[in-house]
């Protein structure tokens, strides 16, 4: 991917996933983070999820990590006001130190496998530890609506919920609850990329961007065909 074109598409956007801060305390919630504990957000883009984690949990630390020095600039613009307390830095999820309370991750997980990222995050848990983390689902495993094939082509592993617990237990993890995020959440992520897609396409569109326009609003096309099928699950685990 061209990522100077894809920054002139995402740059200072509030969020590269869905999601939504309703999420955030709901997993809080179900993982008991709470009080003076450490916490991670792995893949953090631009930090949406970060800032809601600064302000629900007050005294607890925030790391937040991701690969693209765009992205953490961002996150560490939004949590200015939290202090030290809440450190954003360029660095590779898939080498977490911690120890933490909980390891938040939002739409990054997949980029691991979540086998793959849960056994390489165990070591990086303290005791009592947490992850909450959403990734792509399937509602039905026969899925067969053509858009969110279409949507979801590019990531063949993805599965439905059972599919999901699977790799869950395999990596020697149990589930403590889990929360579908469809709708308001996606459009959380979309109509402001729809509405800088709109802008760019106001003036002249410089060549090096089509492809990256052109995917994107391909993108959004097959999520408004079919809305309420195109999911993430949230799932809250805990090392069995
Ligand atoms: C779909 S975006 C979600 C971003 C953010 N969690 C949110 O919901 O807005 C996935 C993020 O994971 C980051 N990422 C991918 N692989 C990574 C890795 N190995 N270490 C850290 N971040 C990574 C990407 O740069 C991207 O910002």
């Amino acid at each position: 991917m061209d990522m100077e074109s894809f920054f002139v598409l995402h740059r200072d956007l509030p969020r590269e996933g869905p999601g939504e801060p309703q999420d955030v305390a709901w997993a809080t919630e179900v993982a008991g983070t709470r009080g003076n504990c450490r916490v991670c957000d792995a893949g953090c883009g631009p930090g949406a999820d970060t800032e809601t984690l600064a302000a629900l949990l007050p005294e607890a630390r925030i790391d937040a990590f991701d690969l693209y020095p765009q992205f953490v600039a961002a996150a560490a613009a939004r949590c200015a006001r939290f202090g030290a307390r809440v450190s954003a830095r360029v660095g590779s999820m898939a080498d977490l130190s911690g120890p933490y309370d909980l390891i938040w991750s939002a739409g990054a997980v997949y980029f691991l496998g979540v086998t793959e990222a849960l056994a390489r995050w165990r070591p990086a848990l303290a005791e009592g530890g947490r992850v909450a983390f959403s990734e792509p689902v399937l509602l039905d495993a026969a899925e067969n609506n053509r858009a969110v094939r279409d949507f979801w082509a590019d990531y063949p592993a993805i599965t439905d919920r059972a599919g999901i617990e699977a790799r869950i237990r395999a990596a020697g993890y149990r589930v403590l609850g889990g929360r579908l995020i469809v709708g308001a959440a996606w459009e959380a992520y979309y109509l402001p990329q729809e509405a800088r897609i709109a802008g760019l396409r106001a003036s002249a569109v410089p060549e090096a961007l089509e492809p990256v326009l052109r995917e994107a609003e391909a993108e959004i096309a097959n999520w408004r065909a079919a809305p309420d099928r195109i999911a993430y699950l949230l799932s809250v685990v805990a090392p069995a």
